[in-house]
């Protein structure tokens, strides 16, 4: 019952193209660097992995497209399809990751290597990078499926499905596997404005594998905590810093406070990839913002007066002092974050 996010499919890369769930399930083919920039923009592919995986191949559909006829043509190419890339989204630091892995394959390829033979190398990295998401968010599931007890309320805040990664998710990939172990529990999953990733993709997902999930507005949150409903919340991340300050989408921060004062335990589950070692804490994560119209006329309707000055950042940052625990491919990291993220990383 796993989605196929990404795809590389005889040197095509295919995308199911998310804007249009949960009302059409569609597959589209990115046949232009262009094309892959926008797909990631604009939310067609999106997730801190899936972003990562989509750029690797963005290069490889980059080389394709522009033919370059020697190495050093193509390491140009290259390199300026990377830069091209990396200013589609500032915030997922697995994108950075993914292409800097893909420059440093082609950087240390042979210096008498033809074109032909640096982009079959660059094919191999970029599909190593797609089967290692598939793994790690399996290895994500083991780790973090023992901390679901059974009849447990479990939230969850935006997308951090199958659809946010090649195929399994992170924070999803938590309840897929305890839910495969036979675990019964309830997922409320926080609508997400103003993209509405939680109420188009997550309830999808969750519905498509049989997860019992009910849909709740983000404001509806501490209500249901109140109400004794949640023993658990479980998010992604886009990016953690050294620290364990963890970026995710907007609103995420609000509801580890409201976990934090209703005692419930506030879980990150993210891969090695989206762990940015270079940042102490959170304060130097770049917080995208986002087209004020997706706020004013979010889905076609007009919701907001013409004009209005609209602020709308897509992600914050929840201070690592809120997170009860990090689940990653490897293990749960427990705090103090600084010790267990450099003792694992
Ligand atoms: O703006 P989006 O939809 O790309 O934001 C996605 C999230 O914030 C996810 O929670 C995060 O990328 C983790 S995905 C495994």
């Amino acid at each position: 019952m796993a989605v196929q996010t990404i795809r590389w499919d005889n040197g095509s890369l295919i995308i199911i193209d998310q804007t249009l769930l949960p009302t059409q399930y569609s597959e589209i083919a990115l046949d232009t660097v262009e094309q892959v920039w926008h797909a990631i923009k604009t939310l067609k592919v999106r997730g801190a992995p899936a972003i990562g995986v989509s750029a690797a191949f963005g290069l490889l559909v980059a080389l394709r497209e522009k033919r370059p006829g020697s190495r050093e043509a193509a390491l140009r190419e290259l390199h300026i399809a990377a830069d091209y890339l990396a200013t589609s989204r500032p915030t997922a630091v697995n994108l950075f990751w993914a292409l800097d892995r893909m420059r440093g394959v082609a950087d240390a390829s042979p210096a008498g290597e033809d074109a032909a033979g640096l982009f079959r190398r660059l094919e191999e990295e970029a599909l190593r990078i797609c089967e290692e998401d598939r793994k790690v968010c399996r290895a994500i599931g083991e780790h973090g499926a023992p901390l679901i007890a059974e009849g447990a309320g479990v939230l969850t805040h935006c997308n951090a499905g199958g659809l946010a990664t090649v195929d399994y998710g992170t924070a999803l990939a938590v309840m897929f596997r305890a839910h495969e172990l036979g675990r019964t529990f309830q997922v409320f999953a926080d609508e997400t404005r103003p993209l509405l990733q939680g109420a188009r993709l997550t309830a999808w997902e969750l519905m498509r594998a049989g997860i019992d999930v009910t849909l709740i507005c983000d404001n509806t949150a501490a209500q249901v905590m109140r109400e004794g409903k949640i023993q658990l919340v479980i998010v992604g991340a886009d990016r953690i810093a050294a620290n364990g300050d963890t970026a995710n989408k907007i609103g995420t921060y609000n509801v580890a406070l409201i976990a934090h004062a209703h005692n419930i335990p506030f879980y990150v589950a993210a891969p090695f990839s989206t762990f940015d070692r270079t940042l102490p804490d959170g304060s130097g994560i770049p917080i995208e913002l986002r087209d004020p119209a997706e706020v004013t006329r979010g889905f076609g309707s007009q919701t907001a007066p013409d004009q209005v000055k609209v602020y709308s950042p897509a992600f914050d940052v929840t201070p690592a002092r809120l997170i009860a625990g990090i689940i990653t491919e490897k293990a749960v990291l427990y705090p103090p974050f600084t010790e267990s993220i450099s003792r694992w990383l």
